[in-house]
């Protein structure tokens, strides 16, 4: 239902209020009255009527200087004003209608014409509103399509070279790893007479050696190792591997995705589940809604920190055809220009070796390819909130439909 549209009467002659008052209050309209110009201008930046009906001749400021005012302020330039004459010369009215007024009614009015003229003006104005909002809103609608489809332009990009690089850096890394093996074990055959040759005290590096080259074997599985976890995130960023897809239940993957992240949470975070039982199964890949789940509480985890935290995990319908995943954890937020970054690849604040910075822009793939969205709320020092929908598996009966 449209509200009560608002007139405002700026006139020094009470008659005039008292009339016009009491049709406008018939015809539904909510009436503010003003006796100076002064005055008028002050109600209508504080209360923006939907139309103002203007005496040209009052005391202090005329009627003529207080619509070039409403005019040249933003607030009230755009309400409509009707001049109100005593005078029904023409020069009067044409510079009513120069300083912006759209319309002019001399005294003594009909009241039944100056109600048409207001109805029409009143209706004008509200449709105007209408169509700046629309236009408003439709501009918002173009921006963020527009960086959508850049990001998303983007994203295709960065996956066709992550996996050229995925593919070119696992041949050589998998045949490092396989002759750092192949090292180790020799190591293993002749570790023990370098021993004792060192023992012997013919040879005094070689004890050197001996301590040495175990670490260093150590170390180079470890970075192999790394290199490798990148390699299969760089692999799945680029989703070489579509996933199949079946009917799956939510809240199994919250389970399995707290059993997977145990160790990681049970010192210092208290996990709250507030899982709906009769949560309509969804159309997806439980592996990929675990890995999306599992990186969300390790998100949570690291940001926590060494802390007493708190993460909440919420399931619940959303509509007909959507559920709601909510992850809410109590650590110390995210300051707006890292917010507006997480979904990009490799953004991460974590120390090198720890993330990747490919945990959420995977995630904002998976769900996205599932027809889902996800999205996240936070401010510093009030935790962040994580919210995912995704689309529920139809059913026989919603196919025939
Ligand atoms: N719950 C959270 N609280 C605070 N910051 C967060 C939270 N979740 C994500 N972030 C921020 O978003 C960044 C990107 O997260 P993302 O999961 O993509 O990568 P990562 O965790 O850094 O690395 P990876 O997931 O590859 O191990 C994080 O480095 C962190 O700065
Ligand atoms: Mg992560």
């Amino acid at each position: 239902m449209s509200k009560k549209p608002i007139v405002l009467i700026i006139d020094d002659d009470p008659i005039v209020h008292k009339i016009l008052g009491v049709w406008l209050d018939k015809a539904g309209c909510e009436v503010m009255e003003a006796r100076r110009g002064r005055e008028g201008l002050d109600m209508a930046v504080r209360n923006q009527p939907d139309l103002i009906m203007l005496d040209v001749m009052m005391p202090e400021m005329g009627g003529f200087e207080v619509c070039r005012r409403l005019k040249a302020e933003a607030k009230t330039s755009s309400i409509p004003v009707i001049f109100l004459s005593a005078r029904s010369d023409n020069p009067d009215k044409i510079q009513g209608l120069e300083a912006g007024a759209v319309d002019y009614i001399s005294k003594p009015f009909d009241l039944g014409e100056v109600m048409a003229r207001i109805n029409l003006q009143v209706k004008l104005k509200q449709q105007g509103d209408q169509l700046r909002e629309y236009t408003m809103r439709l501009e918002a609608m173009v921006e963020d399509r527009t960086r959508q489809l850049i990001h998303a332009e983007r994203l295709v990009s960065l996956g066709t070279l992550s996996a050229g690089i995925a593919h070119e850096i696992n041949n050589p890394t998998t045949f490092i790893l396989g002759n750092i093996l192949m090292m180790e074990r020799f190591w293993e055959v002749i570790s023990e007479p370098l021993a004792s040759m060192s023992a012997s005290g013919s040879h005094p590096k070689i004890g050197y050696i001996v301590k040495e080259v175990p670490l260093m074997i150590q170390a180079m599985k470890k970075g192999t190792r790394r290199i490798t976890n990148i390699v299969s995130g760089l692999k799945a960023f680029a989703r070489q591997e579509p996933a199949v897809k079946s009917e799956v239940d939510v809240n199994e993957c919250v389970t399995e995705a707290l059993k997977l992240t145990r160790h990681r949470l049970k010192y210092h975070v208290r996990v709250v589940k507030n899982l709906d039982p009769l949560l309509p199964k969804v159309h997806g890949s439980a592996q990929q809604l675990v890995q999306v789940f599992v990186n969300l509480m390790i998100n949570a985890a690291d940001a926590i920190g060494e802390s007493d935290g708190l993460l909440k995990i919420t399931t619940r319908p959303e509509s007909k055809n959507m559920v709601r995943i909510e992850f809410t954890d109590n650590g110390p937020g995210m300051p707006p220009e890292i917010k507006a970054k997480i979904f990009d690849p490799f953004f991460t604040t974590k120390p090198v070796g720890q993330g990747t910075g490919l945990g959420l822009s995977i995630s904002h793939g998976i769900i996205h390819d599932h027809g889902g969205a996800i999205t996240v709320e936070s401010e510093p020092g009030k935790g962040v909130s994580f919210f995912l929908t995704l689309p529920v598996e139809k059913t026989d009966e919603d196919t025939n439909d």
